[in-house]
Protein backbone atom coordinates (compact mmCIF):
# COMPACT_ATOMS: atom_id res chain seq x y z
CA UNK A 1 0.00 0.00 0.00
CA UNK A 2 1.14 3.78 -0.78
CA UNK A 3 0.11 6.20 0.77
CA UNK A 4 0.04 10.10 -0.24
CA UNK A 5 -0.98 13.06 1.70
CA UNK A 6 -1.12 16.33 0.87
CA UNK A 7 -1.22 18.74 3.41
CA UNK A 8 -2.93 21.04 1.37
CA UNK A 9 -5.20 21.25 -0.96
CA UNK A 10 -3.19 23.39 -3.50
CA UNK A 11 -0.27 20.37 -3.56
CA UNK A 12 -0.42 18.59 -6.56
CA UNK A 13 -0.87 14.63 -6.62
CA UNK A 14 2.14 12.69 -7.67
CA UNK A 15 -0.03 10.41 -10.38
CA UNK A 16 -3.36 11.13 -12.50
CA UNK A 17 -5.47 8.71 -10.51
CA UNK A 18 -5.41 6.94 -7.65
CA UNK A 19 -7.62 3.83 -6.21
CA UNK A 20 -9.14 5.92 -3.05
CA UNK A 21 -9.23 9.42 -2.50
CA UNK A 22 -9.77 10.66 1.02
CA UNK A 23 -10.81 14.01 2.11
CA UNK A 24 -10.20 15.20 5.07
CA UNK A 25 -11.52 18.88 7.22
CA UNK A 26 -11.83 17.36 10.36
CA UNK A 27 -13.02 20.88 11.89
CA UNK A 28 -15.91 20.74 10.28
CA UNK A 29 -16.84 19.80 7.10
CA UNK A 30 -16.31 15.91 6.83
CA UNK A 31 -17.42 15.76 10.45
CA UNK A 32 -20.32 17.20 9.80
CA UNK A 33 -20.95 15.18 6.38
CA UNK A 34 -20.42 11.95 8.51
CA UNK A 35 -23.35 13.38 11.24
CA UNK A 36 -25.90 14.29 9.06
CA UNK A 37 -25.63 10.91 7.28
CA UNK A 38 -25.34 9.10 10.36
CA UNK A 39 -28.83 10.57 11.32
CA UNK A 40 -30.54 9.68 8.14
CA UNK A 41 -29.91 12.22 5.76
CA UNK A 42 -30.04 10.47 2.13
CA UNK A 43 -27.15 12.72 0.21
CA UNK A 44 -25.25 15.43 1.26
CA UNK A 45 -24.58 17.03 -2.28
CA UNK A 46 -20.79 19.12 -1.34
CA UNK A 47 -20.80 22.40 -3.43
CA UNK A 48 -18.37 24.94 -4.01
CA UNK A 49 -20.09 28.28 -3.40
CA UNK A 50 -23.28 29.94 -2.22
CA UNK A 51 -24.78 30.49 -6.00
CA UNK A 52 -24.13 26.91 -6.56
CA UNK A 53 -25.66 25.77 -3.39
CA UNK A 54 -29.01 27.80 -3.91
CA UNK A 55 -29.47 26.34 -8.07
CA UNK A 56 -29.19 22.70 -6.58
CA UNK A 57 -31.72 23.40 -4.30
CA UNK A 58 -34.66 23.96 -6.78
CA UNK A 59 -33.15 20.86 -8.43
CA UNK A 60 -33.10 18.13 -5.80
CA UNK A 61 -35.48 16.98 -4.22
CA UNK A 62 -36.37 17.22 -0.06
CA UNK A 63 -33.43 19.42 0.31
CA UNK A 64 -32.21 21.90 3.12
CA UNK A 65 -29.64 24.13 2.56
CA UNK A 66 -26.19 23.98 4.78
CA UNK A 67 -23.16 25.97 5.38
CA UNK A 68 -20.67 28.68 6.75
CA UNK A 69 -18.69 31.30 5.62
CA UNK A 70 -15.98 32.59 8.40
CA UNK A 71 -17.48 29.44 10.22
CA UNK A 72 -21.03 31.19 10.47
CA UNK A 73 -23.98 29.84 8.71
CA UNK A 74 -24.82 31.04 5.77
CA UNK A 75 -27.71 34.04 5.34
CA UNK A 76 -31.42 32.42 4.27
CA UNK A 77 -30.11 28.78 4.54
CA UNK A 78 -31.43 26.65 7.10
CA UNK A 79 -28.04 25.06 8.95
CA UNK A 80 -24.66 26.16 9.31
CA UNK A 81 -21.80 23.94 10.08
CA UNK A 82 -21.78 22.31 13.51
CA UNK A 83 -22.59 18.60 13.95
CA UNK A 84 -25.01 19.72 16.79
CA UNK A 85 -27.70 20.73 13.86
CA UNK A 86 -27.33 17.88 11.70
CA UNK A 87 -29.84 15.92 13.99
CA UNK A 88 -32.23 13.49 12.94
CA UNK A 89 -34.77 15.63 13.16
CA UNK A 90 -33.52 18.56 10.95
CA UNK A 91 -31.82 16.09 8.22
CA UNK A 92 -33.41 12.77 8.32
CA UNK A 93 -34.95 11.77 4.89
CA UNK A 94 -33.46 15.05 3.26
CA UNK A 95 -30.69 15.91 0.49
CA UNK A 96 -28.39 18.38 2.49
CA UNK A 97 -26.68 20.58 -0.20
CA UNK A 98 -23.44 22.03 1.83
CA UNK A 99 -21.07 24.59 1.28
CA UNK A 100 -18.02 25.38 3.42
CA UNK A 101 -14.63 27.40 2.80
CA UNK A 102 -12.41 24.78 2.39
CA UNK A 103 -13.37 21.38 2.51
CA UNK A 104 -16.11 21.01 0.45
CA UNK A 105 -14.20 22.65 -2.65
CA UNK A 106 -11.52 19.92 -1.98
CA UNK A 107 -13.71 17.30 -2.18
CA UNK A 108 -15.01 18.67 -5.87
CA UNK A 109 -11.31 19.86 -6.57
CA UNK A 110 -10.20 16.27 -6.15
CA UNK A 111 -12.47 14.40 -7.50
CA UNK A 112 -11.02 13.54 -10.38
CA UNK A 113 -8.52 11.93 -8.71
CA UNK A 114 -10.66 8.61 -7.92
CA UNK A 115 -13.00 7.36 -5.82
CA UNK A 116 -13.90 9.71 -3.11
CA UNK A 117 -14.51 9.65 0.78
CA UNK A 118 -15.38 11.84 3.23
CA UNK A 119 -12.93 11.18 6.55
CA UNK A 120 -12.83 12.74 10.22
CA UNK A 121 -11.65 11.85 13.64
CA UNK A 122 -15.20 10.81 13.76
CA UNK A 123 -15.27 8.18 11.28
CA UNK A 124 -11.51 7.51 11.10
CA UNK A 125 -11.73 3.43 11.97
CA UNK A 126 -14.54 3.28 9.55
CA UNK A 127 -12.66 4.72 6.75
CA UNK A 128 -9.58 2.75 7.64
CA UNK A 129 -11.44 -0.60 7.40
CA UNK A 130 -12.67 0.48 3.56
CA UNK A 131 -9.34 1.54 2.46
CA UNK A 132 -7.89 -1.89 3.28
CA UNK A 133 -7.96 -3.53 -0.03
CA UNK A 134 -6.98 -0.38 -1.80
CA UNK A 135 -3.00 0.08 -3.03
CA UNK A 136 -2.61 3.66 -4.10
CA UNK A 137 -4.25 6.66 -1.64
CA UNK A 138 -4.14 9.63 -1.95
CA UNK A 139 -5.02 11.88 1.39
CA UNK A 140 -6.09 15.33 0.81
CA UNK A 141 -5.88 17.59 4.22
CA UNK A 142 -8.15 21.02 3.02
CA UNK A 143 -6.72 23.03 5.52
CA UNK A 144 -7.22 26.49 5.59
CA UNK A 145 -7.18 28.68 3.04
CA UNK A 146 -4.24 27.16 1.38
CA UNK A 147 -2.48 26.64 4.74
CA UNK A 148 -1.61 23.76 6.64
CA UNK A 149 -4.12 22.67 9.66
CA UNK A 150 -2.60 21.03 12.77
CA UNK A 151 -6.21 18.80 12.66
CA UNK A 152 -6.23 17.89 9.08
CA UNK A 153 -2.42 16.63 9.42
CA UNK A 154 -3.46 14.74 12.70
CA UNK A 155 -6.23 13.11 11.44
CA UNK A 156 -4.23 11.74 8.45
CA UNK A 157 -1.10 10.77 10.56
CA UNK A 158 -4.01 8.74 12.81
CA UNK A 159 -5.26 7.06 9.28
CA UNK A 160 -1.95 6.18 8.57
CA UNK A 161 -1.03 5.03 11.59
CA UNK A 162 -3.72 1.55 11.37
CA UNK A 163 -2.28 0.38 8.24
CA UNK A 164 1.08 -1.60 8.35
CA UNK A 165 4.18 0.52 7.03
CA UNK A 166 2.70 1.60 4.12
CA UNK A 167 4.98 3.77 1.51
CA UNK A 168 4.72 7.17 2.61
CA UNK A 169 5.80 10.87 0.82
CA UNK A 170 7.28 13.04 2.88
CA UNK A 171 3.64 14.57 4.01
CA UNK A 172 2.57 11.26 5.02
CA UNK A 173 5.52 10.85 7.74
CA UNK A 174 4.94 15.03 8.97
CA UNK A 175 1.57 13.65 9.33
CA UNK A 176 2.14 10.23 11.11
CA UNK A 177 4.66 11.94 13.20
CA UNK A 178 1.64 13.59 15.07
CA UNK A 179 -0.51 10.35 15.45
CA UNK A 180 0.42 9.69 19.24
CA UNK A 181 -0.84 13.02 20.56
CA UNK A 182 -4.20 13.67 21.98
CA UNK A 183 -6.78 14.31 19.64
CA UNK A 184 -8.63 16.83 22.06
CA UNK A 185 -5.26 18.77 22.90
CA UNK A 186 -4.88 18.53 18.69
CA UNK A 187 -8.09 20.39 18.51
CA UNK A 188 -7.44 22.66 20.87
CA UNK A 189 -3.96 24.00 19.76
CA UNK A 190 -5.25 24.13 16.18
CA UNK A 191 -5.66 27.69 14.77
CA UNK A 192 -9.35 26.72 14.00
CA UNK A 193 -9.98 25.46 16.76
CA UNK A 194 -9.20 28.21 18.86
CA UNK A 195 -10.99 30.63 16.43
CA UNK A 196 -14.26 28.36 16.95
CA UNK A 197 -13.57 28.28 20.56
CA UNK A 198 -13.62 32.22 21.00
CA UNK A 199 -16.64 32.45 18.45
CA UNK A 200 -19.09 30.19 20.67
CA UNK A 201 -18.82 26.77 18.59
CA UNK A 202 -15.83 24.98 21.47
CA UNK A 203 -18.92 22.42 21.62
CA UNK A 204 -17.59 21.27 18.05
CA UNK A 205 -14.33 20.29 19.25
CA UNK A 206 -16.06 17.60 21.11
CA UNK A 207 -18.21 16.52 18.73
CA UNK A 208 -15.43 16.25 16.06
CA UNK A 209 -14.31 13.07 18.36
CA UNK A 210 -17.17 11.16 18.86
CA UNK A 211 -17.04 8.15 16.92
CA UNK A 212 -19.45 7.91 13.52
CA UNK A 213 -19.59 4.55 11.87
CA UNK A 214 -20.13 5.59 8.35
CA UNK A 215 -18.76 5.72 5.33
CA UNK A 216 -19.70 8.59 2.95
CA UNK A 217 -18.59 7.92 -0.79
CA UNK A 218 -19.19 10.44 -3.27
CA UNK A 219 -21.47 9.00 -6.07
CA UNK A 220 -23.44 10.79 -8.72
CA UNK A 221 -27.23 11.14 -8.50
CA UNK A 222 -29.23 11.14 -12.42
CA UNK A 223 -29.04 14.54 -13.13
CA UNK A 224 -24.85 14.00 -12.78
CA UNK A 225 -24.39 16.25 -9.36
CA UNK A 226 -22.40 14.76 -6.88
CA UNK A 227 -23.45 13.55 -3.37
CA UNK A 228 -22.21 11.76 -0.60
CA UNK A 229 -24.18 8.54 0.58
CA UNK A 230 -23.36 6.67 3.48
CA UNK A 231 -21.92 2.81 3.32
CA UNK A 232 -21.81 1.37 6.83
C1 LIG B 1 -14.27 24.53 6.03
O1 LIG B 1 -14.70 23.85 5.07
O2 LIG B 1 -13.42 25.41 5.89
C2 LIG B 1 -14.73 24.28 7.44
O3 LIG B 1 -15.56 23.23 7.55
C3 LIG B 1 -14.92 25.55 8.20
C4 LIG B 1 -15.83 25.45 9.41
O4 LIG B 1 -17.03 25.37 9.26
O5 LIG B 1 -15.38 25.50 10.54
Amino acid sequence: MRIEVLLVPVQKPRLDFYDLVVVIDTLRATTVISKALESGAMGVYPVRSISEARKIKGMVPSTILAGERKAFRIEGFDLGNSPSEFSPEKVSGKNVILTTTNGTKAVREFEKYGQVVAMALANLKAVVRYSDKFKNILVVCSGSHGEVSLEDTYTAGRYISFFEMPALNDGGIVALSLSKKDPVEILKSAHHGRYLSENGMEEDLEAAVVERDVIPILKEDSMNLKFFGGVK
